[in-house]
C-alpha cells in the first residue's frame, strides 16, 4: 500500500476502480481547458501499471503522447503492454517508459511537456524529489496536476475507541526513515503547495475521498489490514489490542457493516499568465 517502497502491481489493480471514481473530475477539466492545440505530452511520475493514464487520458485533446516514469521498470511493462486508452476524440495514445528515480528529473528533461501528473505519489516521495518534480514543473513552465496523496485523515464507522491510536501510529509510520529514505507522507501534498506558491504558481486544491464500503470490501479488508500492520510495526504497544481490534473490524466487512473514509488532496499547479 501507499507508503511501503514496494509496490504490487496487484494492489494497484485492486485499488484502480476506487480511485478512479475519487479523483477530482473538476481538476481534471481545467487541466484539460490548458492544453495548447495540436499534439501534447504527457509526463506521468510514479505511474506503476498507468491507471492515471487510463482515467485522464479521455479528458485530454489528442494526439496524445504520453511518458511514463517510475523506478520500477516491470510495473511501467504492465502499462505499456495492457490496452492502450484513447484520448477525448477516441483515438489511441502513444506511451512510451522512462526507469529511474524522480529525484535526479532536470528540467530539460521536460521541454516539450505539455502536463506532468502523478497518482498516490505525493505521499511516499521525500523532500529531495519533491523539490526536484517543482523545480522541473517550474523550469518547463508546465502545468501538473498531482492527485490522491492522502492526507492522514481517515474515518472508519461504526467508530472505535482505537481508531485514533491507529490512525496515529499509522501516519507516525509513514514519515518514518527507511532504506535511507524519509518519506513526507500526510505532509507531501501540502509541501508540493506551498513550493509552487513560493514559485509564484497557482495552485488548486481539491480534497477527494476514497469511500470504502460492501462494495469495495476486498479493497477495504487488504487497506485495513496494511494500515494496522503498519501502526503495530511504528507502535509495538498497539499489538496488545490489535487482536481483538482487528478481529472485530474483519467481521463487519465480512458482515458489510464498515465503512472507511479515506482523505486524500489532489492539487492543479500552473505558472501565472
Ligand atoms: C502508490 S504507487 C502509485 C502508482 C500509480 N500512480 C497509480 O496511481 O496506480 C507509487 C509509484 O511511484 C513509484 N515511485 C515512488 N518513488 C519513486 C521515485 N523516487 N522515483 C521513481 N518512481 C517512484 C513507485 O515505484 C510506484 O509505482
Amino acid at each position: 500500500m501507499s507508503g511501503i517502497l514496494e509496490v504490487s502491481g496487484e494492489w494497484l489493480a485492486l485499488r484502480e476502480p476506487e480511485d478512479a471514481a475519487a479523483r477530482s473530475r473538476d481538476l481534471a477539466l481545467a487541466a484539460a481547458a490548458m492544453m495548447p492545440d495540436g499534439p501534447i505530452v504527457v509526463h506521468d511520475l510514479g505511474s506503476g501499471t498507468g491507471s492515471m493514464m487510463r482515467w485522464l487520458a479521455p479528458f485530454l485533446p489528442g494526439p496524445q503522447t504520453w511518458i511514463l516514469h517510475d523506478w520500477h521498470a516491470d510495473l511501467i511493462e504492465r502499462a505499456i503492454d495492457g490496452v492502450r486508452p484513447s484520448d477525448r476524440d477516441n483515438a489511441a495514445v502513444s506511451v512510451f517508459a522512462r526507469t529511474g528515480n524522480l529525484a535526479n528529473l532536470l528540467p530539460t528533461d521536460w521541454a516539450e511537456a505539455s502536463l506532468v501528473t502523478a497518482s498516490a505519489l505525493l505521499d511516499v516521495l521525500t523532500s529531495r524529489e519533491t523539490l526536484a518534480i517543482v523545480n522541473a514543473c517550474v523550469g518547463a513552465r508546465c502545468p501538473a496536476l498531482l492527485a490522491l496523496s492522502v492526507t492522514g485523515d481517515v474515518r472508519l464507522s461504526p467508530r472505535h475507541e482505537l481508531d485514533a491510536e491507529f490512525a496515529a501510529a499509522f501516519n507516525a509510520h509513514q514519515v518514518r526513515e527507511a532504506e535511507d529514505r524519509q518519506q513526507l507522507g500526510r505532509h507531501g501534498a501540502s509541501i508540493a503547495l506551498r513550493l509552487f506558491t513560493e514559485a509564484g504558481w497557482r495552485v488548486r486544491p481539491s480534497t477527494t475521498l476514497w469511500r470504502l464500503d460492501h462494495h469495495r470490501s476486498r479493497l477495504l479488508g487488504e487497506w485495513f489490514v496494511g494500515w494496522v500492520d503498519a501502526a503495530i510495526e511504528q507502535a509495538p504497544g498497539l499489538r496488545a489490542h490489535a487482536k481483538r481490534y482487528r478481529r472485530l473490524r474483519m467481521s463487519q466487512i465480512e458482515r458489510g457493516e464498515l465503512a472507511a473514509h479515506i482523505a486524500h488532496l489532489d492539487l492543479l499547479a500552473w505558472p501565472h499568465g
